[in-house]
């Protein structure tokens, strides 16, 4: 469109040696280049997508290692489960198409998986700071951040000896500059809070060790730039309070729950939590000129469709579409997909409401593939970016 008619009203002015017409021009073209500053700034053509975090964006790490997401995950996109907590996609696999990237597969998957344009380190249940319980106990990930970064050096270092091999492995993993040039994105720091009130902490003592989690974070971040990342994309966290896993286990008083039924003190932790993460990647950004940060505000826009759902065309903001029993359809002991024995007979009673398009939430923790588009429709463009960039601008550090 710019350059159209910018190009329009040039070759009109080519047989007129007007003055007038010559200064009319140069202050169009003044307009254009002042109030499309994109124009300069061309798209970063990232090679390859390397993510870290926890279910909010695992494609199978956990289900790699410790067994498969059962059915009915996967049946509004995949068909079938896809190693994903949701129905469908997931906001990382939004991202992926939306550069013209494949799917990422998860690194902990040894079956099948093609590392040529990157790799996911996120697991289901992951945190930033190292838990002092197994999975077993306490559900939480052993695979914190710390671990995923391990993780990342050495598929660098070993990618490279086996890329140098060619033949087939010049088909699966990534030449040595897209680390570089790579989109490194991280959406982690929901299980470190929920962590805290699952060990039955005060809102204030979560609250209190948020500094810790976040100087572990700022570990990992110059970790990754130490092995060459350059361009990070840093989602905050979402409104746990929100989330029937968390309102189920943990009952508040009437007073602490707001008008879209969210408890409020989890809230404010998420949002203390992301103030303080804001910060942190305002210092990265001093620490690390030669890097790029994109602070992505999801909390603001998972708030703004739980709290007005039928502006945005869903339903039952609270309640998950699967699960099994009780005001929110989430019960801990049987999950989406879960059965129980009935005179020796498996029956599934984790099932699916049969309408996901209509939801946001999927299983009481994470959200449906209709809710991750939504989110991502409204992140990609820069509208809750901080700088204003765009997913595919995210090499730029600002646009001009
Ligand atoms: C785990 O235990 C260590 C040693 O007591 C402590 O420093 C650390 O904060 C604990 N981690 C968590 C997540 O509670
Ligand atoms: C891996 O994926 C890339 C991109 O989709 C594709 O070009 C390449 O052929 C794949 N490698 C193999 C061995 O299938
Ligand atoms: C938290 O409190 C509940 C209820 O009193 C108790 O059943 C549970 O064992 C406690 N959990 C921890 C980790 O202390
Ligand atoms: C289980 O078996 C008993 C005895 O055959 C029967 O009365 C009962 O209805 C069965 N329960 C279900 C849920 O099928
Ligand atoms: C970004 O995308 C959203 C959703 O499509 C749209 O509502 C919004 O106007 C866009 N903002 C800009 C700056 O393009």
């Amino acid at each position: 469109m710019v350059s159209l008619s910018l190009s329009l009203s040039l070759s009109r002015c080519c047989c007129c040696s007007n003055k007038f017409t010559t200064v009319l021009v140069a202050s169009v073209l003044l307009v254009v280049l002042v109030s499309f500053p994109e124009v300069s700034a061309s798209p970063c053509d990232f090679p390859a997508i390397f993510n870290f975090g926890d279910s909010n964006s695992d494609t199978g790490g956990l289900s790699a290692a410790f067994g498969p997401a059962p059915p009915p995950n996967g049946e509004t996109f995949f068909g079938a489960p896809a190693g994903r907590y949701s129905d469908g996609r997931l906001i990382i696999d939004f991202i992926a198409q939306s550069l013209g990237l494949p799917y990422l597969n998860a690194y902990l998957d040894s079956v099948g998986t093609n590392f040529s344009h990157g790799a996911n380190f996120a697991t289901a249940g992951s945190t930033i700071r190292r838990q002092n319980t197994t999975l077993f106990q306490s559900g939480y990930s052993p695979f914190s951040l710390d671990v995923q970064s391990w993780q990342f050096s050495q598929f660098k270092a070993r990618s490279q000896l086996a890329y140098a091999k060619g033949g087939v492995f010049k088909d699966l993993l990534p030449p040595e500059d897209y680390f570089s040039r790579a989109l490194y994105t991280f959406d982690i720091g929901q299980n470190d809070l929920t962590s805290g009130y699952f060990q039955n902490m005060t809102t204030e003592e979560v609250k209190a060790y948020i500094p810790d989690v976040l100087n572990k974070f700022t570990i990992v971040i110059k970790s990754v730039y130490g092995e060459g990342g350059r361009f990070f994309w840093i989602h905050n966290t979402g409104p746990f309070g929100c989330l029937p896993y968390v309102l189920d286990r943990i009952p508040l008083m009437a007073p602490q729950v707001d008008r879209a039924g969210c408890g409020v003190p989890f809230n404010e932790v998420a949002q203390l939590f992301n103030l303080k993460l804001k910060e942190t990647i305002a210092h990265l950004r001093k620490d690390l000129p030669l890097a790029t940060f994109t602070y992505v505000d999801v909390y603001s826009v998972k708030y703004s469709i739980i709290s007005e759902p039928r502006k945005h065309g869903f339903e039952h903001p609270l309640v998950a579409c699967c699960g099994h029993g009780g005001k929110y359809n989430y019960n801990v002991r049987v999950g989406c997909g879960g059965k129980i024995k009935v005179n020796g007979t498996e029956v599934l009673i984790g099932k699916s409401c049969g309408e996901p398009l209509k939801r946001i939430n999927w299983d009481g923790v994470h959200y449906t593939e209709a809710g991750n588009r939504y989110v991502f429709d409204q992140i990609s463009n820069g509208t809750y970016s901080d700088p204003p960039i765009s997913v595919r601008m995210a090499c730029h550090k600002q646009l001009q």
